[in-house]
């Protein structure tokens, strides 16, 4: 079996049996995180570098490890330490990597496209690591993997995306991916924080969380993001935390089967009260964990296709 692109560049158009051949192979490596030797030689003899214009704990050191449980050769590419503050362009910089003989790129950027524009000028394998406000495909596949590790199936699910979907790439992953695998997905948040654009995926917005919370299997909660100029859209994070913050009591009142997702870094008292980031309807932790089994996955099947 293999994926129908050389890319993984979004969720974007991606087909069912890509989605469930992912997710079905990541089952297979996550097997592989809980043995004592947790390395395969999968790809053996394949060179992988992990381009991040943008900071990153979760996304890259996930990567990082899913490469070396494979076996892969890697380098780290980071803007701050490299020839970028010399000037160099991003073409430049790409095309000297690419001549040490790389056969796949892992790009992280803070502007939408660059995953795209990757294909057009390097023969590697991309895959996108976040880029900007687009895509964030490898985290829509891991929570899609927790929510199926919990719930058994995706089909038929009602998911809603809490937060700050405006400025969120997680969110449109997230849509496109469960969509595709027969879920029903909405959205909740503040009006500022909701493209109406949305509504035209097939999308429902609720302003009311506790309806929000009452009407879904699974909420999947968004950080504020206060460096992508986020805070602009509301009055005050206490305000913000009054009337969509996730708290025990919220759930407790609403839905008491409701499962939690948060793919971090977590402003807690902000979307998440304390108690309900580390309480027992979040899976915030198993999402982490799975991080490394989906991206071994997709780095296998991009690694090994002809
Ligand atoms: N979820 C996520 O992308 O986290 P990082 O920004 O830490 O990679």
């Amino acid at each position: 079996m293999a994926l129908s692109t050389p890319h993984l560049l979004g969720l974007n158009g991606v087909p069912k049996e890509d989605i469930q051949l992912i997710l079905d192979t990541a089952t297979t490596f996550r097997e592989v995180l809980d043995r004592p030797i947790k390395k395969v030689p999968t790809l053996q003899g394949k060179t992988i570098v992990n381009l991040f214009y943008e900071s990153s704990t979760r996304t890259r050191i996930s990567f990082e490890l899913a490469q070396k449980r494979l076996s892969a050769d890697i380098v780290n590419f980071s803007k701050g330490t490299s020839s970028v503050s010399k000037g160099e362009s991003f073409k430049d910089t790409v095309k000297n990597i690419e001549a040490m003989k790389v056969d796949m790129i892992v790009v992280r950027h803070s502007s939408a496209g660059v995953p795209h524009y990757l294909t057009r000028i390097s023969n590697a394998n991309i895959i996108n690591a976040g880029d900007g406000l687009h895509e964030h495909p490898t985290q829509a596949l891991l929570d899609m993997y927790s929510i199926r590790e919990k719930l058994n199936s995706l089909e038929g699910l009602r998911i809603c995306i809490i937060g700050d979907i405006a400025h969120s790439r997680v969110a449109l992953s997230n849509i496109y991916g469960l969509k595709t695998m027969g879920a029903t997905v909405n959205v909740c948040g503040p009006a500022t924080m909701i493209p109406k654009e949305l509504e035209r995926l097939g999308v429902k917005i609720y302003n009311n969380v506790d309806k929000a919370i009452a009407e879904h299997d699974v909420i999947n909660v968004l950080r504020i993001q206060l460096e992508r100029e986020a805070g602009i859209s509301i009055p005050s994070l206490r305000e913000y935390h009054n009337y969509f913050g996730i708290t025990a009591e919220r759930i407790e009142r609403n839905n008491k089967d409701i499962l939690i997702l948060h793919p971090g870094p977590i402003n807690r008292g902000v979307e998440l009260s304390s108690e309900v980031a580390d309480g027992p309807y979040q899976v915030i932790l198993n999402q982490v964990t799975n991080g490394v089994a989906i991206r071994m996955a997709v780095l296998y099947l991009l690694g090994t296709a002809n």
